[in-house]
């Protein structure tokens, strides 16, 4: 990949997790070849066709656990790598704090492996999968990648780890061409109704909840707390469709080709979204009004995230385009075509949108 030419092989880490597979499936439209690895831990091997059937292109695939640096050592020696997007990781923020071991493993040691491993094979460039919990209870939004990292929990300290850790190698080697992409809250689903949010067990998100709430899965969504200093009293959260953070990480490996160092990116659309008009956006989708509990607030939980997006717009010529209701409509048709999710017994019987 040189700065001429965009297009080139790209490792994905957690390709068959939500967002890795959305990004697969931009990066095999935009000409890029894609080498995905995951272990499945949080995901399903059904994904990877699916995928493959929405980006009508094929990527080549390894089955591994990324704390195993043998063999991320082997994928890199069998082809040449030109980059690398890193989403691997444990994510629940509560398991987190019952797990914390697993999560410094999962998330930081092999992240410190991920990079041994590259800088072995010569290959520098990282987009990084980071997180807006790492900015913890914030005093203003919206929120700008100035703002002191407050992370409140071991999934958030462990985003923040791997920023640090990133910014001191490319401090120290200017060959390293990294970014770390603030993710807000991403949701949604692939117009296609193929690929979408399938978490295991219950959901710790609002949209999948509500997705699982007006399929039939769940009685009613608990909507924990209504009394935050917000507009509605409920929690504002910047709320990304999936496929506008994807393009967003095809941007990023576009931006880095020109650039050194260490960046750090929120990816956000710079728009708040209540609870209750979340609530109100998916019930418009479904078709009917979704039942619902205002009960006490989650501990840990803050009243708003809201990204300030200017640099993402400035740095990476990238802004969200798709409104809460396009969100909304596809991850329910996502739900809609999978009750049960990727699970479910064969392949769903519609697909829109292709
Ligand atoms: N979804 C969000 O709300 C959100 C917000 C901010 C940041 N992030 C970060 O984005 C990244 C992707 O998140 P996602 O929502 O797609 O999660 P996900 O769980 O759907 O995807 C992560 C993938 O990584 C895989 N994985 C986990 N541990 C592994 C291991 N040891 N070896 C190989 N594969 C492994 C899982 O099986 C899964 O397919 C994560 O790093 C997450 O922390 C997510």
């Amino acid at each position: 990949m040189t700065s001429t030419d965009r297009t080139g092989t790209v490792l994905v880490t957690g390709a068959a997790g939500f967002i890795g597979s959305h990004t697969c499936v931009d990066l095999l439209a935009a000409g890029h070849r894609v080498v995905g690895v995951d272990n499945f831990v949080n995901s399903s091997p059904r994904v990877l066709d699916r995928l493959r059937k929405v980006a009508d292109r094929d990527l080549e695939f390894v089955r591994l656990d990324v704390r195993d640096r043998a063999a991320l050592g082997e994928v890199f020696r069998r082809q040449p790598i030109d980059a690398v997007i890193h989403f691997a990781a444990l994510k629940a923020v509560g398991e987190s704090v019952e797990m914390p071991l697993e999560y410094y493993d999962t998330n930081v040691n092999a992240t410190l492996g991920l990079v041994g491993v590259m800088a072995e094979h010569g290959v520098h460039r990282l987009v990084f999968s980071s997180s807006c919990s790492i900015y913890g209870t914030v005093d203003t939004v919206p929120i700008t990648e100035d703002t002191p990292a407050r992370p409140t929990n071991p999934y958030s300290r462990t985003k923040w780890m791997c920023e640090q850790i990133l910014a001191d190698v490319c401090a120290r080697d200017p060959a390293w061409q990294v970014i770390s992409l603030r993710y807000f809250n991403p949701v949604g689903a692939h117009e296609s109704g193929l690929l979408g949010e399938d978490p295991r067990g219950v959901p710790n998100n609002v949209m999948p909840y509500l997705a699982q709430v007006a399929v039939g899965r769940r009685a009613e969504l608990s909507v924990f707390g209504d009394d935050y200093p917000t507009p509605d009293g409920t929690g504002v959260r910047d709320y990304i469709h999936v496929v506008d953070l994807a393009e967003g990480h095809r941007l990023a490996l576009d931006h880095l080709a020109d650039q050194s160092g260490h960046r750090v990116v929120n990816l956000g659309t710079g728009a708040g979204t209540s609870v209750r008009e979340l609530h109100a956006a998916f019930s418009a989708a479904c078709g009917r009004d979704l039942p619902y509990r205002v009960v006490a607030r989650r501990p840990g939980d803050v009243a708003a995230l809201v990204a300030d997006a200017t640099l993402a717009r400035e740095a990476l010529g990238w802004t969200a385009r798709r409104s809460v209701a396009d969100m909304c409509r596809d991850a329910w048709q996502f739900q809609r075509l999978n009750p049960g999710g990727y699970d479910d017994e064969g392949e769903p019987d519609e697909h829109v949108g292709q």
